[in-house]
């Protein structure tokens, strides 16, 4: 008889954002003409920039065109593409050759996927609080996972110690939820670690386009040893609006290697027998991303969700409340005010000032007692939710 995969039956429900949709639906209803301020969103606003438009059109036109058809695309990404994420590691000075980059649909994929390249007796070190995907992906194909709770004392950015033992580890930063950013000194602990240990650091960069301070890392790959254990898995959605538009990339260097075994040729293995490319036009359209004016045009929407971020860190600041990220990355952790619990705060905010934003309790145990805000809303909405959190708090 056929046994499905019982880890599923693990899985925690996610009742995180069913919870938000349950309520708000509910305040909704008795308050049927009411606009709610919405920083809880992690999808962007603003739509996609004009050169990545330019980019689509003129792919969608090479697609009617027997000379310029494409059909397949290659499984590990476009050469021309591999060729400008390569060189876009190149202006930060670090190497990475065209065929360690992988084109793929977006990071969620890629952090699921990867896993195949593991034996699933390894263990999974996630750094709670936590983007959900990484416990879920790993509850889901039966992995161990070592919960290293982080907290205030430590800017929420734990280091390894004594007692840290795990085959991999998840690294996010800037990081979702709580927008706190690993300096080179730490990730250079965390390095060190993994070579010291043989483990394989998952470093999820989706972030890295919002860091501001040049001396903190966008990349893994700038902290000497790395090549010898990490991947890093990054994305477009948020830095160039591809969240329906979908495209990622995910950089295998070629010393990584356990066993005897290449990780790199494992993942060519893998992509070639299980996917079959992502589309030419999106690929087209993303190399656009990687142009001087792409690149002038995306930090141009980016700026507008920083703009958001100080609005909200000033009304914080106002209020004398502790928080975490924001500078560097799109999303704010704030401590809930008076010693109030994430859901209760989640609460007061909708019924007292018709924000609506995430409980940090729904991103790990350690997350209660702390509020995360999205900066991806409109100005406008940001500018009356930082006054009318303002108003309710003061
Ligand atoms: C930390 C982190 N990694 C990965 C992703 C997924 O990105 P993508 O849209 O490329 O799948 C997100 C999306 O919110 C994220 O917050």
């Amino acid at each position: 008889m056929l046994t499905p995969n019982m880890n599923y039956s693990h899985l925690k429900s996610s009742y995180l954002f069913y919870n938000i949709a349950q309520k708000t639906k509910a305040y909704l209803a008795e308050h049927p003409d009411t606009h709610l301020y919405r920083m809880g969103i992690g999808d962007v606003s603003l739509p996609l920039c004009d050169a990545v438009i330019k980019g689509l059109h003129a792919a969608a036109d090479d697609q009617s065109k027997a000379d310029s058809f494409n059909g397949y695309m290659p499984e590990c990404g476009a050469p021309f593409l591999r060729t400008a994420v390569a060189d876009y590691y190149r202006t930060r000075g670090v190497e990475v050759a065209d065929d360690e980059v992988f084109i793929s649909s977006g990071a969620s994929d890629e952090l699921g996927d990867i896993l195949d390249l593991f034996d699933r007796s390894n263990r999974s070190l996630i750094i709670e609080p936590a983007y959900p995907a990484y416990v879920d992906a790993n509850v889901m194909g039966g992995r161990e996972i070592v919960h290293l709770p982080s907290s205030r004392s430590n800017g929420f950015l734990p280091l390894p110690d004594g007692d840290t033992d795990a085959e991999l580890i998840y690294l996010c930063s800037p990081n979702n939820p709580t927008g706190a950013v690993f300096s080179r000194e730490q990730l250079k602990k965390w390095v060190d670690f993994a070579n010291a240990h043989g483990s394989v650091i998952l470093f999820d960069a989706a972030y890295e386009a919002f860091i501001e301070d040049a001396d903190l890392p966008h990349s893994i790959f700038e902290i000497e040893g790395a090549r010898t254990c990490a991947i890093e898995i990054c994305s477009l959605s948020k830095t160039a609006g591809f969240t329906g538009t979908r495209l990622g990339y995910t950089v295998i260097p070629k010393e990584l290697k356990r066993n005897g075994m290449t990780f790199n040729d494992m993942w060519v293995r893998n992509r070639t027998t299980k996917t079959n490319g992502v589309s030419y036009i999106i690929q087209r359209a993303a190399c656009e991303v990687f142009t001087p004016e792409g690149q002038r045009q995306i930090h141009e929407n980016i700026a507008v969700y920083k703009q958001n971020a100080c609005t909200l860190m000033q009304a914080l600041d106002k209020l004398g409340i502790w928080y975490t990220g924001g500078r560097n990355a799109p999303y704010i952790w704030m401590e809930c005010p008076n010693g109030m619990g994430s859901w209760d705060f989640f609460d007061k905010l909708l019924n007292e000032a018709q924000i609506i934003g995430t409980p940090g309790e729904g991103f790990g145990k350690c997350g209660e007692g702390y509020f995360r805000f999205s900066t991806f809303g409109s100005p406008e909405d940001t500018k009356t939710a930082a006054e009318r959190l303002v108003a309710l708090l003061k």
